[in-house]
């Protein structure tokens, strides 16, 4: 198996005339790190042993901060998605004295045999970089061909925590850690955190199905959907596709209108961005509205918090996020026909993305639904204030009644 991290020393030949580690040093350090990882774990002829080479398809290399002369970097690089001939490496490179981002690279290597033709890739692969480090109380979950990073605490009826875009599990730390006597799933989309990143594939219907197999696989058969953001455009999807399943909804900071035309024109710009600019160009321009203003003045750690959140989501997932985000179908229309179904709606009053009218609107047409507006909050309810929102979930998950 190849080891998680390698450490490379900048040296001065690799510097410009200002002292800052150059662009193709770069490139060639990223290049480095991936084969002293693979000389360090199974042999630098692991692909040549089976007779084929990874040819690079497609990169993307982000560069966040300057690096000099002298200073140590550390590389980790992990495994993102496995296709039939074609797999996903993304690679960061951290400054060992500070932990700061220096860069991060996202390669797409597609196996070819000595005529050039794609085979498969070798079947020890994901063995030999398996050892992808998943923080915290993650555990990994196949389903629809892909690994989702997956939290999963407590016992008893389930409730499912989905996050937005482009984000993580970790929105939902404090409810996760606190609601007991439910078990609690949070699992990072794919495409985001720290699930896999394919290339192709993403919508809401299969953001639904990878969470209705996610379901099944942990052997739960009906759940509370929680969903933030584009976590509720998923939770509106699931509702479509699998309606006996659900027995509460809460929707937190979202809306339930497709998109309008100026919006999916938005959509196409964001991703051009994201395009010329990697993650961090579109954490950038969204970190200004993602936090009620004076939280964004007030705590600068959760803004910092948020936009490393944002910065490290794969481009693959990003990409496939916004056309997912953009081609949603309008589901206001399912509104109405969830009489019957527990619900609250809970929106901060400073939510520049989904904002109070939009929440209002959605309570309104649900029958017997609650409104929360949550005051000091903008669009990230549960991470600026998490005990408000805890304290309601828990509120609404007692009056849910249960079979005995
Ligand atoms: C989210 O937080 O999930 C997104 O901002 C939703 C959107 O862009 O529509």
């Amino acid at each position: 198996m190849a080891p998680a991290e390698v450490d490379l020393t900048v040296y001065p030949d690799e510097c410009d005339a200002y002292g800052h580690l150059n662009q193709a040093a770069f490139l060639a350090l990223f290049e480095r790190a991936r084969w002293e990882m693979l000389a360090r774990g199974p042999g630098m002829d692991f692909f040549t042993r089976q007779g084929l080479w990874p040819v690079v398809r497609k990169s993307l290399v982000e560069y966040h901060a300057p690096s000099f002369p002298g200073d140590v970097l550390r590389f980790a690089q992990i495994l993102v998605h496995l296709g039939r001939t074609s797999f996903t490496l993304r690679q960061t490179a951290r400054r060992l004295r500070d932990d700061a981002l220096i860069g991060t690279a996202e390669l797409v290597f597609v196996c070819v045999d000595q005529q050039g033709a794609p085979v498969p890739v070798p079947e020890a692969l994901p063995q030999v970089m398996a050892d992808r480090p998943l923080a915290g109380n993650l555990r990994r979950i196949a389903v629809n061909g892909v690994n989702l990073a997956v939290d999963v605490r407590g016992q008893g009826a389930a409730i499912l925590l989905i996050h937005g875009y482009p984000l993580d599990h970790t929105i939902w730390d404090h409810p996760l850690a606190q609601l007991d006597g439910w078990m609690r799933i949070a699992p990072d989309l794919r495409g985001m955190g720290q699930s896999d990143a394919p290339d192709l594939g993403y919508s809401m219907a299969t953001y639904a199905d990878d969470l209705l197999a996610l379901l099944n696989t942990l052997g739960v058969d009906r759940v509370v959907l929680c969903g933030l953001s584009m976590g509720g455009y998923i939770a509106f999807e699931i509702l479509r596709r699998a309606r006996e399943r659900v027995r509460g909804l809460v929707l937190v900071n979202t809306r339930a209108e497709a998109d309008t035309a100026d919006g999916r024109k938005a959509r196409d710009a964001a991703a051009g961005q994201v395009r010329e600019g990697g993650a961090a160009a579109i954490a950038s321009a969204m970190l200004p509205r993602m936090l009620a203003r004076q939280n964004a003045a007030e705590n600068p750690a959760l803004s910092d918090r948020v936009y490393r959140m944002m910065a490290a989501t794969p481009v693959a997932g990003v990409l496939g996020a916004i056309g997912a985000m953009r081609d949603r179908p309008d589901s206001f229309p399912v509104l109405p026909t969830l009489g019957g179904l527990p619900a609250l709606v809970i929106v901060g009053d400073d939510d520049q993305l989904t904002p109070e009218d939009r929440a209002r609107a959605m309570a309104d047409a649900l029958p017997g639904a609650r409104l929360s507006v949550i005051p000091g909050a903008g669009h990230l309810t549960p991470l600026e204030r998490p005990e408000a929102v805890t304290n309601l979930l828990a509120e609404f998950l007692a009056g849910i009644s249960l079979p005995a």
